[in-house]
């Protein structure tokens, strides 16, 4: 890590499919930033379990998603790319900030509105607190920037206020982090319901296009994709789909959307759809590639598992110490 870099925090639950809204949300600014930053790339497994997971599965979700972050691009000798079950002091100092977070603050999450809605039978206290977890997770590693997509913008002011706060009662402790939303791509949108986000957990399979899709079920997405009876390609809100699918093409291919307009001047929704569906497949197939090859080197993710986590400690162990000592908490004997 070097000393003239700004550092830069993210994090992905190992939840569910991952879906194209996590690719072009996150993981593709990831990439884009992580030469410019010291980058921490987390697994963010303990957020998973305050929703019931299958064991097996949860490990199993948890290194492909680590295998993907690989496969992406990120380099795991620049960047530190780890589990955040391996580096303990995210609970540690979840704790700590869980006494300075307050319970009117945690009940306005609409996330935690949403998933208590959806899991009416286990509403548990981790599910409340899970933003607590989240400014730790970004708090620990004293993070300049926050790449994410427009639904975590609320637990980044949270985080935020959290930080002041503290700061305030204990003297400049803590970095503030700001967001790093991208241009294109920040809230992708079902494609059966583009007034939606598009999300692992929706029902519907068409409604998402999945990171480990094959080309032709892509295609086959894409074709069905919800679009309206205007006939015209525009990017404006009320043309939701086919305004979603702008973006989508837009965020893969750089282009502008006024550029993405004119190229599409003319032509109908269904050769648009074509061409949208063969650009994101274009993008998804090299990466699925790269994921099964490195996935193959067992050993190789093994190191890559250990050293970071490693490293990862190194510096979140640096922030808990100083916060630890802030608190009152008693000096270690040497
Ligand atoms: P998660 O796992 O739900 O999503 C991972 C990232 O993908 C983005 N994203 C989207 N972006 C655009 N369009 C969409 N449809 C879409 N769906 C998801 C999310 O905004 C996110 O950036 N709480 C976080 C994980 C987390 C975290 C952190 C993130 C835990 N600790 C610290 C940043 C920093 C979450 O559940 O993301």
């Amino acid at each position: 890590m070097e000393d003239s870099k700004k550092t830069l925090f993210s994090g992905m639950q190992a939840t569910g499919n991952l879906t194209l809204g996590n690719y072009l949300g996150a993981l593709k600014n990831w990439v884009a930033l992580s030469d410019e930053y010291n980058c921490f790339y987390c697994v963010v497994d303990e957020h998973s379990i305050t929703v019931r997971q299958d064991p097996a599965e949860l490990r199993n979700r948890a290194r492909k998603l680590l295998t993907l972050y690989l496969a992406a691009g990120l380099d795991p000798e620049k960047n530190c790319i780890y589990y955040q079950s391996h580096v303990s002091a995210h609970a540690e100092l979840a704790w700590i900030l869980n006494c300075f977070t307050y319970m009117g603050e945690l009940q306005r999450m609409t996330q935690f509105k949403d998933k208590s809605a959806k899991h009416a039978d286990n509403i548990n206290a981790g599910l409340f607190t899970y933003p607590v977890l989240m400014a730790a997770d970004i708090l620990l590693f004293q993070s300049d920037v926050v790449p994410v997509g427009i639904d975590q913008m609320q637990h980044l002011e949270l985080t935020r206020d959290i930080a002041q706060r503290f700061n305030g009662i204990y003297g400049d402790v803590f970095k503030i982090p700001e967001a790093y939303i991208g241009k294109s791509g920040a809230k992708i949108m079902s494609l059966q319901e583009p007034t939606k986000k598009m999300s692992k957990s929706d029902e519907n399979p068409n409604a998402s296009i999945y990171l480990l899709d094959d080309p032709d079920t892509i295609m086959r997405k894409f074709k069905r994709a919800v679009t309206d009876s205007e006939g015209t390609i525009l990017y404006r809100d009320e043309q939701p789909g086919v305004k979603n699918l702008i973006d989508i093409y837009s965020a893969c291919t750089g282009k502008a959307p006024a550029d993405i307009e004119k190229e599409f001047d003319g032509k109908g929704y269904g050769d648009f759809k074509m061409e949208v569906g063969e650009t994101v497949v274009s993008v998804l197939k090299p990466l699925q590639d790269r994921m099964a090859d490195i996935a193959k080197d067992k050993a190789y993710v093994d190191n890559v598992i250990k050293t970071n986590a490693e490293k990862a400690n190194y510096f979140a162990n640096k922030t808990l110490r100083k916060v630890q000592k802030k608190v009152g908490f008693p000096e270690r004997i040497r």
